[in-house]
């Protein structure tokens, strides 16, 4: 990575809990960077790198010391967390809390105090941390449901500036978020934005409706507008995307073009390559999928020489309790699928713990004939739209969580509901004895939406609507 000076003053901030690379510790007491997990990274290094912005994050480890430094146009700023706050803001609070609240309950909430405090704390910090960057009248977009309390608290330290706030998980049903016991102090802290924006309408509704009932905010005229404090709060529905045209663009080099074909072959040349790529958490539905394939393998409506299913999984949040029992839940269910039905040299499902470079991830994409993406609940879902920019060829067939938010672009995917063990498994089978001119039809379709729709798109709009003036 190479360094530089950092900006004094930046006129475009992006906070968010984790900066775009974190810090690897070696055993040899040395250091490194490497890319962070994650798809709100995805979208929005390529946004803010175009722009020359400043990014306020996490490094991602607990007590590091880090000074501000610059990288390819990108000023970084790390904010430190200590153990202590790890363990109770970001894996409590965040991520044992809200995480599974904001995703339908899909496993139960933890409430406790302790980690509200720490929220509230290291919320704070992170305002603090924005304060000292920002240039006076620049614009502040702070990004996910870690950092929920920073525009209220922001606007208190800086009135000066513009304020965004973006969502990149489903803000949940009303009676589902009413059972947070500080469900006003949220309310009132993203009610310190001058915009806040979600990836659907539904959402939009939501915080519409208890923006009123839990912070006493009142209707605008304009239905996209609440009232609030003396100010006039702007909402919007702005679904993410990603850098299509790079990555249609990285797979169509002979290089990845050329590995796909040797994955094929690695593989033993199976009729069919089923894949399914996510970091392992409990809301993506890997479970879901692995369930659909081990039956249709015991119904032998499919043999392990018609399909392989490869599971490629980023290790997340692995001091989390219900992401440990999901991980010996899911490893179990491989090891018993390939118990049953793997030949010597030839298992039925691959799993691969680990974080793969872009290319191998390009190539992995176009060598799928067909791409199961699960999740119970998903803000956006991103990797649904990475394979179908990775397939020029027009290739592949992608199966689709109607509960994911992507499902409301991809019309044209073969849509799920992830509950269904039926449904799942009757469209992962039309998926693989698909004829090719159905496939390409509907990829073309895929295509067209998300090659159109890229994260520049996004990230222009949601500006636009913030009052900033965007070079086009
Ligand atoms: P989330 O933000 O919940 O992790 P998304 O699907 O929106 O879900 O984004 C996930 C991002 O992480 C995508 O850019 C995807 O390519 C990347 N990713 C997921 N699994 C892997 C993996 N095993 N190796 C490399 N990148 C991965
Ligand atoms: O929006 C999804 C998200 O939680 C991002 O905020 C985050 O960067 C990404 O997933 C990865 O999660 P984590 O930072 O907890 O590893």
């Amino acid at each position: 990575m190479s360094s530089g000076e950092p900006v004094t003053a930046a006129d475009l901030v992006v906070v968010a809990n984790r900066l775009p690379v974190d810090l690897e510790r070696h055993p040899d007491g040395s250091t490194t960077w490497k890319r962070s997990p994650g798809g709100l990274v995805t979208a929005l290094e390529p946004t803010l790198r175009a722009r020359e912005g400043a990014w306020v994050g996490w490094p991602g480890v607990p007590d590091a010391e880090v000074e501000p430094f610059a990288e390819d146009g990108l000023s970084l700023f790390p904010v430190t967390l200590t153990a202590q706050e790890v363990a109770d803001y970001y894996e409590g609070f965040s991520n044992g809390t809200l995480w599974p609240l904001y995703h339908d309950v899909v496993a139960p909430p933890q409430f406790h105090r302790h980690w509200w405090r720490a929220y509230t704390a290291v919320n704070q910090r992170f305002a603090e941390e924005v304060a000292k960057v920002a240039a006076h009248g620049a614009t502040v977009w702070v990004q996910d449901y870690q950092l929920q309390l920073v525009p209220g608290r922001l606007r208190e330290l800086r009135p000066d500036l513009r304020i965004g706030f973006f969502l990149h998980i489903p803000f949940p049903p009303v009676e589902l978020f009413r059972q947070l016991p500080w469900r006003t102090r949220i309310m009132e802290g993203l009610l310190g934005a001058d915009l806040v924006g979600f990836h659907t309408d539904g959402g939009v509704r939501n915080f519409h409706w208890l923006a009123q009932e839990l912070a006493g905010a009142t209707p605008d005229r304009d239905p996209e507008i609440v009232q609030h404090g003396g100010r006039r709060i702007r909402l919007g529905a702005f679904p993410i995307s990603i850098d299509s045209g790079r990555l249609d663009a990285l797979s169509r080099t002979p290089e990845v073009e050329k590995r796909a074909a040797e994955i094929r072959e690695e593989l033993g040349n199976p009729k069919k390559i089923i894949l399914g790529v996510d970091r392992l958490d409990y809301t993506k539905g890997i479970d879901v999928r692995l369930r659909a394939f081990h039956e249709l393998l015991a119904e032998q409506r499919v043999t392990v020489d018609d399909a392989v299913m490869i599971q490629l999984a980023t290790p997340s949040r692995e001091r989390v309790e219900h992401y440990q029992q999901m991980r010996n839940d899911i490893e179990q269910a491989v090891g018993r699928i390939n118990g049953e039905f793997a030949r010597v040299g030839h298992p039925a499902v691959h799993y691969l713990h680990r974080s793969l470079p872009r290319e191998e991830l390009a190539a992995f994409f176009l060598a799928a004939d067909v791409m199961l993406v699960t999740p119970l609940r998903d803000g956006m879902n991103l990797v649904a739209k990475e394979y179908i920019a990775c397939r020029h060829d027009d290739g592949g067939c992608l199966v689709l969580s109607e509960f994911a938010g992507a499902a409301i672009e991809l019309t044209s995917a073969l849509l799920v509901n992830p509950h269904d063990t039926d449904g799942v498994k009757e469209a992962l089978h039309a998926a693989l004895t698909m004829g090719p001119e159905e496939g390409a039809k509907r990829m073309r379709t895929l295509r067209r939406q998300v090659m159109d729709h890229d994260v520049d798109r996004w990230a222009a709009a949601f500006l636009e609507a913030l009052g900033v003036k965007v070079a086009q």
